[in-house]
């Protein structure tokens, strides 16, 4: 549901934040510098600490100097600091939620905000249920006047079960259409365009299936390692930090079907159907094509880095995995006999987030009758760092009779900002604004993925790891290698 009327309350619980500073408040900046933010609009930080309005907003200031991609300037840094209030209490003391109910009516009055909110929990997980079961106890939910969303980040529960009971008391309070579970990688460019390459595009529409296309990777590699998040990342893993959301949501938009219209419900039923149609793995297919790895000590760029097992908060005998690559298959009509291979890891050479998309081969006759080797048709969406698409295809080359050589084309740059940036958090924000969930994965995508990501964790809790098993700055275990070489594949660089 769509809303024309934006003007709204932003409320942050974890104001004082690392996201909020590095993420939230940058999009706001930039927001009010596209000329998105509504005039009538308020961010109310709410955090423990004790202090004025003043200090935060001086605070965001600096916040902005470091993270924002615009630079700032006097007048639109006026306008987003006046919006700015601070409201300081424990998320565990009841009675605050009162005070912080009538210091919201109080600010709708002043900012004509209609009593319309967005409740952002930037906080950790294990205060998502208190925190919303205290929204409705206090009246904030459901109110009297205007709309009230809430954004969610990341992890949606530790495996299904918990997901569902999370699940289960956020939507006592807000039905489904008022959640956001955000999912940052769905505001990045390339992700977004993903549909209209395939849907704008004829070329692309009519080979869009396993008839022409050999097989499609995705791979999200990282150089950097967990840094200060050693804490959480003991209990996720690469496969609840980056399977069971980025990966699986950037498969569904590669492989589902086209939706009857642009609508958010007929979007996300195709994206579902794709989860629900990957293939279970069998007890072999687990042992095959299934690679877990975690990186020991190395270098990256040039200096040396600690391995896992010596990073802040993670246990010197960790069997966290830090990579994982998997070979997996869809079961429907397009993408049978299709594999998809995934891959994503910590500390590896370089930092890339690519999906590679490579056509059949042509049968062995006319030009490459005696050759052994014939260059596929690529198509590679780049993410990140570049954005944009290359292309690869072949013709002759100019200064032989009859030599093919494989032809490059490719329209990606580098854009100024990078990674999870503010640029993804500002489409997100202004969406949540506009009531607009087509980028903000639905409850059953996230069930899905779950039962999906649960097998792999099973499976991953049964082995026994002999842990590091690859190089900081490398690119992953050798199987992952394997796993590719086996079919006649390898992982592609472009
Ligand atoms: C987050 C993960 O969701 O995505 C992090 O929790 C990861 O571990 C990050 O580093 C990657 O995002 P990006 O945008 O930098 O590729």
């Amino acid at each position: 549901m769509k809303t024309s009327d934006t003007s709204a309350i932003f409320v942050i619980f974890g104001g004082t934040g690392d996201l909020s500073h590095r993420k939230l408040m940058p999009a706001l900046y930039n927001l009010v510098n596209d000329g998105l933010l509504p005039e009538r609009f308020a961010v109310v930080a709410v955090g423990r600490k004790e202090k004025s309005r003043e200090v935060y907003q001086q605070e965001v200031y600096a916040s902005l100097q470091k993270y924002s991609r615009n630079k700032i300037t006097k007048t639109h840094w006026a306008r987003l600091r006046d919006a700015i209030y601070y409201f300081s209490f424990d998320f565990n003391d009841s009675a605050g939620y009162q005070r912080l109910h009538t210091y919201l009516e109080e600010l709708d009055s002043t900012r004509h905000t209609g009593g319309n909110r967005i409740f952002y929990l930037a906080v950790a997980p294990d205060y998502f249920p208190q925190i919303v079961a205290e929204l409705q106890r206090h009246r904030f939910v459901p109110a009297e006047h205007g709309w009230q969303r809430l954004v969610i980040e990341k992890p949606f529960g530790k495996d299904l079960s918990t997901a569902r009971s999370l699940n289960s008391q956020l939507t006592r309070v807000f039905s489904e259409d008022s959640i956001y579970r955000i999912d940052h990688y769905l505001g990045k460019e390339m992700i977004q365009n993903i549909l209209v390459l395939r849907f704008c595009n004829s070329v692309f529409t009519s080979l869009w299936n396993n008839q022409y296309i050999d097989h499609i990777q995705i791979s999200l590699s990282e150089q950097d390692g967990v840094g200060t998040r050693g804490g959480y990342y003991e209990s996720a893993g690469a496969i609840r930090d980056m399977v069971q959301n980025h990966i699986i949501q950037i498969l569904t938009l590669v492989a589902m079907e086209p939706p009857v219209d642009l609508s958010t419900d007929a979007i996300r039923n195709e994206k579902l159907k794709v989860i629900q149609a990957i293939a279970d793995f069998t007890p072999e297919q687990f042992r095959s094509d299934v690679v877990f790895g975690q990186y020991g000590p190395g270098m990256i760029n040039g200096q040396p880095v600690p391995g896992y097992r010596s990073e802040p908060q993670v246990s010197p005998t960790s069997l966290t995995e830090t990579f994982v690559a998997f070979k997996l298959q869809i079961n429907n009509f397009r993408w049978a006999g299709t594999p998809f291979y995934i891959r994503t890891g910590k500390r590896l050479s370089s930092r890339s987030a690519e999906i590679a998309i490579q056509f059949k081969t042509l049968p062995p006759i006319l030009y490459f009758k005696d050759r052994m080797v014939q260059e596929p048709n690529l198509l590679v969406i780049k993410i990140q760092p570049e954005t944009g698409v290359y292309f690869q295809f072949n013709t002759k080359d100019f200064m032989s009779h009859h030599d093919i050589v494989a032809t490059k084309m490719d329209t990606s740059c580098v854009l100024p900002t990078q990674g999870n940036t503010p640029e993804a958090y500002e489409r997100l924000i202004y969406d949540i604004l506009r009531g607009d969930t087509t980028l903000f994965p639905r409850w059953d995508e996230i069930e899905a993925a779950w039962k999906f990501a649960d097998q792999l964790i099973a499976f991953r809790d049964q082995q026994r790891f002999r842990f590091p098993n690859y190089d900081a700055g490398s690119w992953g275990p050798a199987k992952s290698f394997e796993l590719l070489a086996r079919d006649g594949r390898e992982w592609i660089t472009v």
